[in-house]
């Protein structure tokens, strides 16, 4: 026989009122079945008996029902289901039928996500692949007293819906910062604020692609640009790069848009040269295509002075740069820019209303403050010297530990590719994991045959002593596998 006993037992009702719990089993019970329209309701004293409640408490929970509309009370006669037959009703759960996705829903889907930025998240111990920033050499204590300064003094202000392009007082830092350090031509009326690079990807991938037009990616490269496009139904062509950078010498079929990353290669490391921009934006120019410049990390040089960003030789306004916080800030901001050609701000600030309107307006300010007052170049500063540091260990460990490894482009950001000797990565890998060391192969960031072995390795977010005794680990086991 059928108890409302049994449905009284979810957890998450636990903690309301009595009468809740029993009006919540009570809908759930009639909308699983259990009541079928128009059928009777237990007298609200007999149910009173039955669960040990008083009659009251029963009376609050009929009471409730009636008032949504599941039942009818009639004086002398009683409570009666009053839901219209037709109405689909829940039955017993049974596993979910994979939802039917739109023909693009279903190409986004089966990118399988990219998950770089989150990978250790939830893991205790920091790992080697974790290319993330310290976010324990964070200046904590000055950015909460900037957030609460500027949240008393505009915090109303701040609770509104904002500029789609960005706060303004931020946009014109961006725009000096990017001027002064990476020699990017704009204004800030040029920059549009969002909330990730990867949104950046998005968007230029749905205002300036149609569905089966080509986009050159660097190969191997970065997922995230990869599922962007795919998003954007785009088809995609793989171009190699080499020592010094994206080769665009070869024959490929005519892009309408190239996805970069000039500054340091993600993920095996090599700034593009001189000689390669000029061909990229010759190339660009000639098939009238955009360039989006993915400048990452681009801040973190350490041996040579970077050259100035590719947007910076751009003539004519074909090259999209893009930049984030994620790393010289923290990766939760959510914040990071991109700067368009002028003929194209419109598009992508209208465009930004009709994603997610605008980044929080209360962080914008605070990262404009900690911009505007200098804290931002000095932790730059700071940052730069402690990963070099980190590098310089890494570098050391390796050589000490691991001969059989080789290092080539070490001279920036916060992780470098360790090549392996030709067949010998995936027997590490394996055995790597299983010392609790997960060591990211660089065959994840191939489309097609990976022509080199490795791992990419992240160490800005590791200790000297944490970087010093996983390459330990990881020199004993390719000793031990020789
Ligand atoms: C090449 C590249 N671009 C962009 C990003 C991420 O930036 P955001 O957090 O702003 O999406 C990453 C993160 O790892 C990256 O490797």
């Amino acid at each position: 026989m059928f108890s409302l006993q049994a449905w009284l037992s979810d957890e998450t009702a636990a903690r309301l009122p009595r009468h809740e719990q029993i009006s919540r089993a009570l809908r759930a019970a009639i909308l699983a079945g259990h009541w079928p329209a128009g059928s009777r309701l237990p007298a609200t004293r007999q149910l009173a008996c039955e669960l040990g409640h008083a009659r009251s408490t029963i009376e609050q929970a009929y009471a409730q029902l009636e008032a949504e509309g599941y039942l009818q009370r009639r004086v002398g006669a009683g409570s009666f289901v009053s839901l219209p037959a037709s109405l689909p009703l829940r039955r017993s759960p049974s596993p979910p039928a994979a939802a039917r996705l739109s023909q693009r829903g279903q190409a986004i889907a089966d990118t399988g996500a990219c998950r770089e930025a989150t990978l250790g998240v939830g893991t205790e111990s920091r790992q080697l692949f974790s290319g993330q920033p310290d976010s324990q050499a964070f200046p904590h204590a000055l950015w909460g007293k900037l957030l609460l300064q500027r949240w008393r003094q505009d915090g109303p202000a701040l609770m509104r819906y904002g500029d789609p392009q960005g706060l303004p007082a931020l946009r014109t830092a961006i725009a000096s910062y990017l001027a002064l350090a990476r020699g990017v031509n704009c204004q800030p009326e040029q920059v549009l604020v969002l909330s990730s690079s990867q949104q950046a990807l998005l968007l230029a991938g749905q205002l300036l692609l149609d569905a089966g037009e080509l986009a050159w990616l660097e190969e191997p490269g970065y997922l995230g640009a990869r599922n962007a496009l795919l998003a954007a139904g785009a088809q995609l062509c793989p171009v190699p790069v080499d020592d010094e950078g994206l080769n665009t010498n070869g024959e490929y079929p005519k892009p309408k848009l190239i996805y970069t990353t000039p500054s340091h290669q993600y993920p095996l490391g090599m700034a593009m040269s001189l000689p390669r921009r000029m061909a990229l934006l010759a190339r660009a120019r000639a098939a009238g295509a955009w360039i989006i410049e993915d400048d990452y990390d681009g801040e973190f040089q350490y041996d040579t002075h970077s050259l100035p960003a590719l947007q910076s030789l751009d003539p004519d306004g074909r090259v999209i740069y893009v930049g984030t916080f994620s790393k010289v800030l923290f990766g939760s901001l959510r914040l990071a820019y991109m700067v368009v050609p002028a003929n194209l701000v419109e598009a992508f600030s209208n465009a930004r209303t009709a994603f997610d309107g605008h980044s929080n307006q209360l962080l914008q300010a605070v990262t404009a403050d900690f911009m505007a007052g200098g804290h931002f170049a000095s932790h730059l500063r700071q940052m730069r010297l402690l990963y070099q540091r980190r590098r310089d260990i890494l570098l050391a460990s390796l050589a000490e530990h691991c001969p059989a490894l080789s290092v080539r482009h070490h001279s920036a950001g916060l992780q470098c590719a360790v090549y392996t000797p030709p067949g010998r990565e995936a027997g590490w890998t394996t055995l790597g994991r299983a010392q609790g060391l997960p060591l990211r192969p660089l065959a994840q960031f191939y489309a097609g045959p990976p022509d080199r072995e490795g791992w990419l390795m992240g160490y800005a977010a590791l200790s000297n002593e944490e970087i010093r005794r996983q390459i330990d680990t990881l020199g004993r086991i390719l000793r031990h596998s020789a």
